[in-house]
Order: structure tokens, then sequence, then C-alpha cells
């Protein structure tokens, strides 16, 4: 879908990841880099570090070692000093906004209607007016076909329907990125579907993505490239016609073997 083009920064590049939680050293040195309307799954066992690596992206964890770096910026630290120190909360906050972020279980606000949730950072983040957030949560609503559930409350939706109201809520601050972390793991098969073809929309319209997933299917449609991880790094990556029908190692084919 998109050429690495040997002049054009990458989009994201994370440098050298480690995570530690206590003893445990779950990241153990991660590279990564996407270029711009690149879309990128991650794939690899429960427990292997793809939804850390994710959390590490937008600092929702701290990674031990390492960087991210969203169009040649430092997310989450800044040098002071000569020393690499955390970012300020409210900075923190405003990189974070370039970075759409859809979880496993939805985490929608309870309380709030499918069109407060997706106006809420815009009005409380980016200081929008109330009647503009509106407006343009009422068209996100309409792009992931919830038009109709507007004033419907988590409650009262699907899971399927939960999550497209997820989707629409991270595209509210206009992100740079995409990051979505098996978002479908959690919904019946029947209404995987749904979920999966609002974010084949997202990747048609240019939105750089990296997806945790188990769905191989979308993998090999979708994904410009797969990532494979295993135990805390990337054991291989590439095109998915390689890495999934002809991986060159053993762990990876191991782990596909055990999805058939
Ligand atoms: N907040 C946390 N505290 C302690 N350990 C954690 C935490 N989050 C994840 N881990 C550990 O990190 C490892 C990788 O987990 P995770 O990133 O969720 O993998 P995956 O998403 O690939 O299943 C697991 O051993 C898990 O127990
Ligand atoms: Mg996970």
């Amino acid at each position: 879908m998109s050429a690495h083009s040997a002049t054009e920064q990458p989009l994201l590049r994370l440098c050298g990841i480690h995570k530690r939680f206590g003893d445990n050293h779950v990241l153990r040195g991660v590279d990564l880099e996407l270029a711009a309307r690149e879309v990128v799954c991650l794939i690899g066992p429960s427990g292997s570090g793809k939804t850390t690596l994710l959390r590490c992206v937008n600092h929702l964890e701290v990674p031990t070692e390492g960087r991210a770096i969203l169009q040649g910026e430092l997310l989450g630290q800044y040098t002071r000093r000569g020393r690499l120190v955390p970012l300020p909360p409210r900075e923190l906050a405003a990189q974070r906004a370039a970075i759409g972020m859809v979880f496993q279980h939805f985490n929608l606000f309870d309380h709030k209607t499918a069109l407060e949730n997706v106006t809420e950072a815009p009005i409380q983040v980016a200081g929008m007016s109330k009647h503009e957030a509106r407006a343009i949560a009422g068209r996100l609503l309409e792009s992931v076909g919830l038009a109709e559930k507007a004033h419907a409350y988590p409650r009262q939706l699907s899971g399927g329907q939960k999550q497209r109201v997820a989707i629409a809520r991270a595209l509210a601050m206009s992100p740079k990125l995409m990051l979505f972390d098996e978002p479908t793991s959690a919904l019946d098969p029947e209404i995987v579907g749904e979920v999966l073809d609002v974010m084949r929309k997202l990747a048609h319209e240019g939105m750089t993505m990296l997806v945790a997933t188990h769905e191989m299917t979308f993998a090999r449609d979708v994904a410009d490239r797969v990532v494979f991880m295993d135990g805390g790094v990337i054991v291989e990556q590439g095109p998915p016609s390689q890495v999934l029908t002809a991986p060159s190692h053993e762990r990876t084919k191991r782990f596909l073997a055990r999805l058939l």
C-alpha cells in the first residue's frame, strides 16, 4: 500500500524498547518503524508482549529503556540538562492526542452516550466547542455505521457496536497513528466482521495503523507488513505473503500451525 522511500522519515520509530515489570523482562529490545500510511499487524502468542509494546508507544506504560519517536518528536520524554526525563502530564496528553488507541475491552465511558464518548476528548483535551465536537462526532459515528446509536449508552450496544464507537472516539482527535490491541478478541465471531470492515476502510483511507491481532485473514488482506513477536522480541517481519505463508523461523511456524 505504501512504499518506503529512502528520504521519507518514518511516521513512528521505536528504538531499543525494553520493558521490565519487576523481574519480568517483558520487552527485550524492540526496534520497529512505520511509514506514513503503512498498516502493520503485530502477531504472536499470548504473553509475547504485544499489548505492552502498544502501550509503550503512547506511554500508557513507560519503557524501561528505549525511545518512541513520532514524526521526529520523542514521545513521553524530553531532554533536560542532557538527560531524558518524563514529559509533564499536560504535554504528554497533547502528544497522546496524536495517537488513537482501541482496546480489546472497548474502555468506553459507561455513563456517557456514544456521542458523548466521542466528544469527550475533543472538548476536554483539545478545547473544541461543544457544537463543533458534536458535528464531528456525528460524522464519525456515521462513518462507522452508528449514526442512529448516537444517544445510546454502551450497555445498550452490542460488542461490535461498542468497538465501533471506540474507533470513532479514537478518530475524533484526528490522530496521525492508530493503535489497535486485539480489537475483535472480545467479540462474538459473528460480529467480528463489522469491526474489521471499519478497520479495513480506515486502512484504505490511508490511516497509519499498528494492529495487534489474531485475525490472520485481516492481516493477510490488509497489512503491508506482518511482525511476529515472541518472548518480547521481534522474531521476524515482512509482507504477509512471506510471514504468514512461508515463515523462515521455527517459532513463527509453530505459532501459525497452532492457529490452524
Ligand atoms: N502491568 C503489568 N504488570 C506486571 N506484568 C505485566 C503487566 N502488563 C503485562 N505484564 C506481563 O507482561 C507479559 C506480556 O504481556 P502482554 O504485553 O499483555 O502480552 P500479549 O499482549 O502479547 O499477550 C506477561 O508476562 C504479562 O504478565
Ligand atoms: Mg495483549
